[in-house]
Formats: C-alpha cells, structure tokens, sequence
C-alpha cells in the first residue's frame, strides 16, 4: 500500500504543532512531533546528569534511553523507559537541552530511523526540522512554516501569559533567535526548506488560513499525482 506523507518544517514557535495536529486530523493521518524525541533524550539527559555540551557523554548513554511513541485517542504520547513523559518536555529548559543533544550525529540517526519506520507503516503529518530534507524525502507535499522571530516571541509569551508566567519580550525574542542560529547551522541536517517545500510565512495569518492552505495544497498535490498516471 502508497503511504502519504506531509513534512512540515520550520523554526522553534512558527506554530508548526498546532497546524499539524488539525491538518492530521481532517486528513485522519497519524501527527508525529519529532521535536518529542529530541526533548526526551534531553529530558533523560538533564534527569541523569549527563552534560548535553559533552557529545561522548550523551552518546555513551544512548543505549539506556528507550522511547516509544503511542496514541491514545488520537493523541501522540511519548515513553521514555515505559514512563509516560509527554507532559513533562515542554520547558524552556528541555528544549534547550533538545536543542543541544540534537545536534549530534548518533541521535540523529537513531531517531531519524525510527521516524522512517513510522511513515513506512502509516499516512503521516510529521513535523521538525528535517522532515523534507533528511526524514522523508519523498513526502507528497513539503512545508516550510515560519513567522517573524518577533511574531513568534509573542505568541510564546502569551502562552506563558496564560499559564500565569510573566515573560519579557525581547529576552523570549533572544531566546528564540538562539535556537534558530543553532538549529540552522548546525553541521547534521540543519534547518533548511527543502528545494521543493512551499515556504509558508504565518506572521500575519490565522490559523485556521494556514490550516485550509495546507489542506488545498495537499488535494492540489493528489489531483496532480493522478493526471500524471
Ligand atoms: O520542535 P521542538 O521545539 O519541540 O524541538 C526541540 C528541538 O529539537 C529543536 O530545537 C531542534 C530539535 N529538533 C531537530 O533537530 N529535528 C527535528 N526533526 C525536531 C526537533
């Protein structure tokens, strides 16, 4: 059986999740949040005191971390070592270590195989940052979501806001061009639109136009496949 695939990549807070997870569910395609992964290896990493700076240290302690992604009601829940952890990775904090330990060729390779081994088996959104450059190459349509790193340090800071945080606008703007500049050049696959991703710049978009966007771009996509037969 053809599986279908949609990558969506792009820079920490473009709302990629967000729109991936509703695109998924109209499509009823499975959503895998690739950044997951990498937060848990650097969840188990800041919980083991394992230097995210040293790549031999977090190498050497690969093997110990076994992750395994279910679903429950739809939903993606991620296992670190049978635990459930899904709801424990969503720091600034974890994301830095993810951001760091995500730079390294052995956690890459590994995760970027189990990746492959999902979309094998079902129809998928996946999101993060090399899905249509390294992950699936071949995905039946590839986005490149972004927005404005000021746009994106709004949004983060109403997040907080909501959660009774108070965060200041240009230390969360600083942040998040940190991560950027790591996640962009970085030597193994570094965030990049793939050649044939449609750039998609949400700064001044809802999201419900990305949502509907994407979706014509995908039956767009399909209709071509099937004149090309
Ligand atoms: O999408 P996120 O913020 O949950 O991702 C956390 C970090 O993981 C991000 O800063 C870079 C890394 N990441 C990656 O290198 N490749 C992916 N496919 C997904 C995430």
């Amino acid at each position: 059986m053809k599986n279908y695939s949609i990558a969506i990549d792009g820079p920490a807070g473009a709302g990629k999740s967000t729109v991936a997870k509703k695109v998924a569910q109209i499509l009823n395609f499975i959503y895998i949040d690739t950044g997951a992964m990498y937060r848990t290896i650097g969840y188990y990493c800041l919980h083991n005191n394992i230097d995210v700076d040293t790549e031999e240290d977090v190498n050497n302690n690969l093997d110990a971390i076994d992750i395994k992604i279910k679903f429950v009601e739809g939903m993606q829940r991620i296992f670190l070592n049978e635990v459930d952890i899904t709801d424990l990775i969503r720091t600034q904090e974890v994301g830095e270590a993810a951001s760091k330990v995500s730079v390294y060729k052995e956690v890459r390779t590994r995760l970027v195989s189990m990746q492959q081994e999902i979309a094998k088996k079902e129809n998928v959104v996946m999101d993060g940052r090399d899905i249509g450059t390294v992950v699936l190459p071949n995905a039946t349509l590839k986005i490149f979501l972004t927005a404005s790193s000021l746009e994106r340090a709004k949004r983060r800071c109403k997040e907080l806001e909501e959660k009774g945080i108070v965060a200041d606008l240009e230390i969360t703007r600083k942040e998040i061009e940190e991560r950027d500049y790591r996640d962009s050049h970085r030597e193994n696959s570094p965030l990049k639109q793939a050649d044939n991703a449609i750039l998609i710049d949400s700064s001044n978009m809802t999201i419900e136009e990305e949502i509907d966007n994407i979706i014509n771009l995908y039956k767009k996509r399909l209709e071509n496949e099937e004149n090309d037969k």
